[in-house]
């Protein structure tokens, strides 16, 4: 979709990090944007300081684990805005801990809004994108999705997985079928964003990851991105760019990703030990 001014975007997770930065720039673009998050007052906030007289703008508090509020925001945004052309469906979240732990709740929880989010979002746009004629559905999965080796990490990993499975799936579908709507999934790896304070969106049943080595994992996890994290911003270019260009990959850590498919090929070819070296 090389020309983006006039035409409409919906942003999940739009209230802090990675989704705000998109619609920002879905925004400087000249788009409108559905700004679309679980957090009702952030997601107030963020509309006011990206579009301060309301008129580009639609915010909608939407869980996107449950398929049928995902389906009135479809209906929603086309009701307001009278089309679809780009969705982002970048909602996400993390909890753990070591495998046998990690609670029933944790992995639905996690599964619910990382992958279940996106295959939801998908489903309940795809009409509206097709009747636009031309369109694009960014996926929001992550490294984590090249590259296993994070512990107390396994439904995040799980997840993201599955996100990168069911884009390459869905890119080659509609690659027939809807020839007019591109697909992308976003791999990033270290960003700056409250990815690692995502338990605040916890649900009542899941119990928080209080285990030692779950918390220096994730001690870990945001000093190394507090001191070497991408700028959300940067994220967002490199999202609008695969947009205009068709790009099905967006590798914000380009090599580290392309080391961390190498690493796995090569174990694939040799079954050779030891394990892939953790890359972020
Ligand atoms: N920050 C990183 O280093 C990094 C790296 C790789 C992938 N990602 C992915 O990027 C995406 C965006 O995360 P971020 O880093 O900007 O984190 P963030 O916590 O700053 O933003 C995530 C947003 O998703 C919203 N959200 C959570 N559950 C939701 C639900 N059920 N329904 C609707 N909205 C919900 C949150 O309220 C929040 O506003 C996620 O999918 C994450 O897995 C982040």
């Amino acid at each position: 979709m090389d020309e983006l001014t006039g035409r409409v975007a919906v942003v999940t997770g739009a209230a802090s990090g990675i989704g705000r930065a998109i619609a920002e720039r879905c925004l400087d673009a000249g788009m409108r944007v559905a700004l679309v998050d679980v957090e009702l007052d952030s997601l107030t906030r963020t509309a006011h300081e990206l579009d301060p007289a309301g008129s580009r703008t639609l915010t909608r508090q939407v869980d996107v684990r449950d398929p049928a509020q995902v389906e009135h925001l479809a209906a929603a945004v086309v009701a307001h805005f009278g089309a679809v052309h780009l969705l982002c469906n970048n909602a996400g979240v993390d909890a753990g801990g070591p495998f046998v732990d990690i609670s029933d709740a944790t992995w639905r929880w996690v599964m619910d809004v990382n992958f279940f989010g996106v295959v939801n979002g998908c489903r309940a746009f795809l009409p509206a994108l097709r009747a636009s004629g031309e369109g694009h559905i960014v996926n929001t999965a992550s490294m984590a999705a090249v590259n296993a080796g994070m512990r107390t990490m396994a439904p995040y990993i799980g997840s993201k997985f599955a996100v990168l499975g069911v884009s390459e799936n869905l890119a080659v579908e509609l690659a027939e079928s809807d020839p007019g709507i591109g697909v992308s999934v976003l791999l990033p790896g270290g960003v700056q964003t409250r990815m690692t304070d995502s338990e605040r969106n916890r649900p009542a049943d899941v119990p928080p990851s209080d285990d030692p080595l779950r918390q220096s994992v994730v001690d870990g996890i945001r000093s190394a991105t507090a001191r070497d994290g991408l700028d959300p911003s940067d994220v967002a270019v490199a999202v609008l760019d695969a947009v205009r260009d068709r790009s099905f990959y967006i590798l914000t850590h380009r090599e580290p990703a392309l080391e961390a498919i190498a690493q796995r090929l090569e174990w694939m070819r040799t079954n050779a030990q030891p394990l892939p070296r953790v890359l972020r």
